[in-house]
């Protein structure tokens, strides 16, 4: 299959962005027409070429994990901020799907501490590829070695934040192509970050600094449980990548 045979083919299958991604797909070097066809049956473009560009870094990705979105650069912005106030930091990425988040943060600071952790094999297998190491299986917390308790100065945790009665209303691609473990966030989507909030006193150093990511209606939901369990909060927006960040400082 030629680039305009693929062009053509995926304009057909009503892909807005035809040029665009049969250049990715071609520079990606596999066998065009079965990455084409993969494309036209709705899964998501990172995925079809096993490759995610994200703030800067390319990260590996696989089927089933979940695809980096471009608002989440805003987490990436402010850890780096936070961590560079610090000698010496120890950031962890909870929930950390393919590892984006903490190969970005290394990025920009090179040489520093990084830890990530998932429930999800899957994705723990992809973050291991992408970050080489320090990579830990399991629920929130419970995956992370013991010694890094009361140690973690930036805790990144871009948790499953889709409340529940919104998962269908989510684009195809993303209800069909990533797991459900990665989406649902529950009956208001912060029962994870709820989950996350109970264990952060315990595992950030004092004055350290978690962050997630929410939505405009969270906001009000998400302050109160962060200032229910002790913590101090603060929200920080970019209005540009329609992001919205919740902090939560120890
Ligand atoms: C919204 S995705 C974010 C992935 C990645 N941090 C990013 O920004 O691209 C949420 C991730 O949380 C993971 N997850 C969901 N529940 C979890 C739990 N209880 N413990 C650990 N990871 C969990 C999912 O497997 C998924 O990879």
């Amino acid at each position: 299959m030629t680039e305009e045979e693929a062009i053509i083919r995926l304009r057909s299958a009503g892909c807005v962005f035809a040029e665009d991604e049969a250049a990715v797909l071609v520079s990606s070097g596999g066998d065009l027409a079965a990455l084409v066809e993969r494309r036209c049956a709705g899964e998501p473009l990172e995925q079809v070429v096993g490759f995610a560009d994200f703030a800067g870094v390319r990260v590996r990705l696989r089927p089933g994990v979940f695809v980096p979105r471009v608002r989440s650069e805003l987490l990436v912005r402010v850890a780096v901020e936070e961590a560079g106030r610090h000698d010496d930091p120890l950031v962890v990425d909870l929930c950390c799907g393919s590892g984006a988040l903490a190969l970005a943060v290394r990025e920009a600071i090179p040489g520093i501490s990084v830890h990530a952790a998932d429930v999800d094999p899957v994705a723990v297998a992809c973050a291991e590829e992408n970050l080489g190491g320090n990579v830990h299986q399991g629920d929130l917390f419970a995956a992370l070695p013991p010694e890094l308790r009361g140690r973690i100065t930036v805790l990144l945790a871009n948790v499953p934040y889709v409340a529940t009665r919104h998962l269908p209303f989510l684009p195809a691609e993303a209800r069909d192509h990533e797991p459900r473990t990665a989406l649902d966030g529950g009956d208001d989507g912060l029962a994870v970050f709820r989950a996350v909030l109970d264990g952060a006193g315990a595992w950030l150093a004092p004055g350290g600094l978690l962050l997630s990511e929410i939505t405009e209606a969270q906001a009000g939901a998400a302050i109160a449980a962060v200032d229910g369990n002790g913590l101090t909060s603060a929200v920080v927006t970019d209005d540009d990548l329609d992001a919205r960040v919740i902090t939560a400082r120890r």
